[in-house]
């Protein structure tokens, strides 16, 4: 079989493998990112769209920040929508100085990507698509070695550390002894329909609207792109969905307040996404270490998953150069529990988010009832509303 050899064998090509690889070459550390799509599957697929300006700074700071801060949308509020009023949250107001930036993952991506090619990793084979990894071994002793196929033949990548950076349904996590993982889970009954449009956005902020009918979520990619998202029952199927009654279901559930009408526009991207919560621990053993997706979920409420994968990395690379330069293992040792404790504060964030908005499908009138007054109290109580505005603009990044 086919043999290579790298420093750090890194395990997808989302935003924390491209990350993460991009961060060891610019302090001189090379990897090998091994990611199972194709480059177009990769920089076409619509995900996330909030940066928190940690992130922001993170991305700017590894020199692949120049479009980002040239496209983003810099919002410093966003809207609860419920009860047939809007309620701002106003960051200015509650975390002066702090915003986020609209910029969809698949464009921090495709920078992270075009950074890579630029510094010649696709010629020298160090990042490779169509290429899925299919099982880690050796991960107790010195060099760990990655199977994967390519072109339908076997290959193997012997390194020092393996990242996996595979998302929540990649191979990585599964190659931690099933005796050391603890896994901690909360499947949502509903999902989330989401949609892009070409259509100018019908408003200047995301707005979060809580409705009896469900969830919905008007969000923003460019002045004339639009991203929106429905909640719908768990495992909804997307032929249930014409593009008339995806329309009418939005305008039911965001044209609650007087003289407000939401534009529509052709749907150019369509797709459900289950909601869940999901943590494994440790996010290391022996010569691997997870990252990302790969490692806790969170639902798409809080807008963190992108950003919590990226502050992994940072811990990362800082950890594997600090390997690197000196043979130190503190940061190493420190990593999952360093980046548990961000892990736990989002999930809790991301959860009770998700609750204070949607609707579940066995909620009585007076579970909706009290619901509307939590909304209500949230929007009222300038303590309250900064326990939003802190969160989701982000807390401070661990060093
Ligand atoms: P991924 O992006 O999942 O990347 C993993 C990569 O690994 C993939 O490219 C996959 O193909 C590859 N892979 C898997 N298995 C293998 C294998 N065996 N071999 C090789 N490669 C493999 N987050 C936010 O911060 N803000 C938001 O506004 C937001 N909105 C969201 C909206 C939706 C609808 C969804 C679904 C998610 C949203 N998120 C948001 C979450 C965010 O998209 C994820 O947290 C983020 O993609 C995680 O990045 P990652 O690199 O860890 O994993
Ligand atoms: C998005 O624009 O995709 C988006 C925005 C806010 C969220 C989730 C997703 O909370």
């Amino acid at each position: 079989m086919p043999s290579l050899r790298t420093s750090v064998a890194i395990i997808g090509a989302g935003p924390a493998g491209l990350m993460l690889s991009h961060l060891l070459a610019s302090a001189g550390v090379a990897s090998c990112v091994l990611e199972r799509s194709s480059r177009a599957h990769v920089e076409e697929r619509v995900r996330a769209g909030v940066l928190e300006q940690g992130s922001v700074d993170a991305l700017c700071a590894a020199g692949v920040g120049e479009r980002l801060l040239r496209e983003r949308l810099v919002h410093h509020g966003i809207e609860l929508r419920f009860g047939g009023a809007s309620h701002r949250i106003d960051f200015d107001a509650l975390v002066p100085g702090r915003s986020v930036s609209v910029y969809g993952q698949r464009e921090v991506v495709r920078d992270l990507i075009h950074a890579r090619e630029a510094a010649g990793a696709i010629d020298r084979r160090e990042l490779w698509f169509e290429a899925p990894a299919v099982a880690v071994e050796g991960l107790d002793g010195p060099r760990p070695v990655v199977t994967f196929s390519h072109a339908g033949e076997a290959q193997l990548l012997e390194a020092d550390w393996v990242v996996g950076c595979d998302g929540f349904h990649g191979i990585a996590r599964r190659a931690m002894p099933e005796a050391v993982q603890r896994v901690f889970e909360r499947v949502y009954p509903f999902a989330w329909l989401g949609i892009l449009a070409e259509v100018p956005p019908s408003t200047q902020e995301l707005i979060y609207a809580a409705h009896e009918r469900g969830f919905a979520l008007h969000s923003l990619r460019s002045p004339t792109l639009s991203r929106f998202y429905l909640q719908v029952p768990a495992r909804e199927e997307l032929g249930a969905w014409s593009d008339e009654r995806i329309w009418a279901e939005l305008r039911r559930r965001l044209e609650t307040v007087p003289s407000w009408t939401l534009a529509s526009g052709p749907i150019v991207e369509r797709s459900v996404a289950a909601l869940r919560s999901f943590v494994v621990e440790p996010m290391r053993h022996g010569r691997l270490l997870l990252a990302g997706d790969a490692a806790h979920i969170v639902p798409a409420t809080g807008a963190k998953g992108l950003n919590l994968a990226l502050h992994d990395v940072g811990l990362c690379s800082r950890a594997l150069l600090a390997w690197y330069g000196s043979g130190a293992t503190e940061r190493l040792d420190a990593y999952s529990s360093t980046c548990l404790e961000r892990v736990w504060r989002v999930q809790q964030f991301s959860s009770w988010m998700t609750g204070l908005l949607h609707v579940e499908p066995a909620a009585t009138p007076f579970d909706w009832r009290v619901q509307l007054a939590q909304l209500e109290y949230v929007a009222s109580s300038r303590a309250a509303g900064t326990v939003i505005a802190e969160n989701y603009v982000g807390l401070a990044p661990s060093s």
